[in-house]
């Protein structure tokens, strides 16, 4: 986390939060620049002797400023959509540093991929291989497409964040998979350049990822391509808690690094929550605190349409008070939004430091898949998002999505 006390205030890379707070509209996104460079170099440092193209997936955090401070740092992206990837080219990444991932591209999404030159198309099905290969013809246009491998794996995460097992919709499973590779010879406008696989998100142990390896081994050897490139994805956990468990990338990478002198591929990895997930906060007022019951119910002015983590996975973001007092509540206490569900909740504590209405709250943790999940519903405007570099406050503002 970016965000640290200082006495009884907390700081974001030595700014006063509550300073932030007063001068902007709450609920709020707010980055730490810092913090995001430091991960992207961690991660790559990891990875120095695999000298990885590192596509940050912007389905995480599509914001244009990070997206571009991210480009600066050499990093591509990973996109999933038309708006991503025009997002990803705003932010000046170079097509040929972006790869299009996703289940179900439409004709217009293949279109501008196509004509943007973008280094892969990462196809899931013979039909979007075959719409490619139609779509590059009337281009005059040879389109390198990389080949989604199922490789049925277990990534021991959420279900609901697990894309990698047999009964998944994600990618081909390999009998298909090695039957396209055959069968898509006579296709002339596209050219098989890479395998990709991504076995699903907050993924904490190494051993799903090295089942991984092995499956991609095997089919390297069956279909006899000579892949440019081995996409594997994204999916790294984080410590959302102190206790949560580490992934050992360290490790990980020992095992890329064997199988990139075994295959000879340029490999790309597609990380996004290890990116950006513990670079933001959600800072939001405290509305009003009622008693119902034998509980204090906290209504802030972030609800589940500002972010969805907790009502969409039961994910546990802690809450810190911008203040901190010394005095103690004692009780049931919940954090809830103003939405009209009742799964507009975040998190519950049995006792917390002492809050007033008025006062601000930061839920942590919510760099990654938090504004990119983030709604209009109940006709609310959007979070606007403010980064902090080297001492400045950037406010970006959405516009997109705005009511
Ligand atoms: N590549 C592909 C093809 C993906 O589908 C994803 C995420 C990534 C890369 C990046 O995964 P990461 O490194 O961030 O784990 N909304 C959920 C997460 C959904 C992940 C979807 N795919 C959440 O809030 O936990």
């Amino acid at each position: 986390m970016s965000l640290n006390y200082k006495g009884q205030n907390l700081f974001i890379d030595n700014i006063q939060v509550k300073g932030i707070a007063r001068k902007n509209v709450t609920p709020f996104y707010l980055y730490s620049y810092k913090k995001i460079k430091d991960n992207f170099e961690t991660f790559c440092n990891y990875f120095k002797n695999v000298n990885p193209l590192v596509c940050f997936s912007v389905k995480s955090n599509s914001n244009v400023s990070i997206l571009t401070e991210l480009g600066k740092l050499g990093s591509g992206a990973d996109v999933v959509s038309e708006g991503e990837l025009l997002k990803a080219l705003k932010a000046k990444i170079n097509p040929k540093k972006i790869v299009f991932s996703g289940v179900g591209k439409t004709d217009s999404e293949l279109r501008l991929a196509i004509k943007k030159r973008v280094l892969l198309i990462n196809v899931e099905s013979e039909s979007e291989a075959l719409l490619i290969n139609k779509i590059s013809k009337k281009m005059n246009r040879v389109t390198s497409i990389g080949i989604r491998l199922n490789p049925n794996v277990d990534a021991k995460t959420l279900s609901k964040i697990s894309t990698g097992k047999l009964d998944s919709k994600f990618g081909l499973l390999s009998t298909n998979l090695l039957k396209f590779c055959k069968s898509s010879r006579y296709l002339k406008n596209i050219k098989i350049s890479a395998i990709s696989v991504h076995i699903g998100s907050q993924i904490t142990s190494v051993a799903p990822y090295k089942r991984t390896l092995n499956a991609i081994k095997k089919i390297i050897k069956l279909s006899k391509i000579n892949f440019d490139y081995i996409d594997l994805g994204g999916g790294f956990g984080i410590q959302y808690k102190k206790k949560d468990k580490k992934i050992d990338i360290k490790n990980y990478s020992v095992l890329v690094r064997k199988f990139q002198k075994e295959t000879n591929c340029k490999i790309i990895f597609e990380p996004g929550r290890y990116i950006v997930g513990n670079t933001g906060s959600l800072i939001s007022k405290i509305v009003f605190i009622k008693k119902n019951g034998n509980k204090y119910f906290v209504i802030l002015d972030a609800g589940m349409n500002d972010f969805m983590r907790p009502a969409l996975y039961n994910a546990k973001h802690e809450i810190i008070s911008v203040s901190k007092s010394k005095k103690r509540i004692n009780g049931n206490i919940e954090f809830v939004g103003p939405i009209c569900e009742s799964t507009d909740t975040f998190l519950k504590y049995k006792n917390f430091p002492f809050i007033k209405e008025g006062e601000y709250v930061t839920i942590t943790n919510v760099g990654a898949y938090g504004s990119t999940l983030s709604s209009n519903y109940n006709t609310r405007p959007l979070a606007s998002e403010i980064i902090i570099k080297k001492g400045n406050i950037k406010n970006n503002s959405k516009k997109t999505k705005d009511c």
